[in-house]
């Protein structure tokens, strides 16, 4: 049985992950969570030109107990965020971390100033078009042959951040 299964409650498990911006010093876990996550990694020097020299570029990582169960990244532009990345540790899928990561990086974003987030999705992603979905994004449209590994389409995909449109019911057990 993985840690994350043998908490004690989903809600108790998920109001311990706490989110802080990504730092060089957490790139050796980000980059193990990465590899395993999509068909082609950014890179270690991807990641760190992102933190060090990118001005629009804003990454988070959440931490359960001290240990990096999930990150997120987005540049913010003016009023839009645009979502580069998104991964959950693979033992800890299936319980919220996703969904309370994407609320986090809104979060940041509309304190940043954004009043509107877009990300693209591979069109065979189901997990993470469905949690989307489930958060109030809207597919606006088709980007053919965007991601070069596999030349697979991507959806676009729009939400607008005014407050009340967090993705998360009241009793969600969200942060
Ligand atoms: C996509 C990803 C971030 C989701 O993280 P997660 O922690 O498993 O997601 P959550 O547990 O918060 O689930 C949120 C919603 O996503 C969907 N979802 C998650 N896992 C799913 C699965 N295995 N099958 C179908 N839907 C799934 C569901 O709609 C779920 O809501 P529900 O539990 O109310 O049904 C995770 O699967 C991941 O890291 N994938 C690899 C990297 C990746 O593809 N990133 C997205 C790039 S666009």
């Amino acid at each position: 049985m993985s840690e994350c299964e043998s908490a004690p409650g989903e809600s108790a498990f998920l109001e311990r992950v706490k989110f802080e911006p990504m730092r060089v010093r957490d790139l050796d876990e980000v980059l193990a969570i990465e590899r395993i996550s999509f068909p082609t990694p950014w890179s270690r020097e991807a990641y760190h030109r992102e933190l060090i020299v990118n001005d629009y570029a804003c990454y988070i990582v959440g931490r359960l107990d001290g240990v990096v169960v999930s990150y997120g990244g987005m540049w913010v532009v003016l009023d839009e965020a645009h979502v580069t990345n998104i991964a959950v540790r693979p033992e800890y899928r299936g319980h919220g971390v996703g969904r309370l990561t994407m609320a986090a990086l809104e979060a940041r974003a509309r304190e940043l100033g954004a009043s509107r987030m877009t990300l693209e999705v591979r069109v065979s992603n189901a997990e993470a078009r469905r949690l989307y979905e489930g958060l109030g994004y809207r597919s606006t449209g088709i980007r053919r042959n965007y991601y070069s590994d596999t030349r697979e389409d991507a959806i676009v995909m729009w939400k607008d951040l005014s407050p009340r449109e967090t993705g998360l019911s009241p009793a969600g057990g969200g942060p």
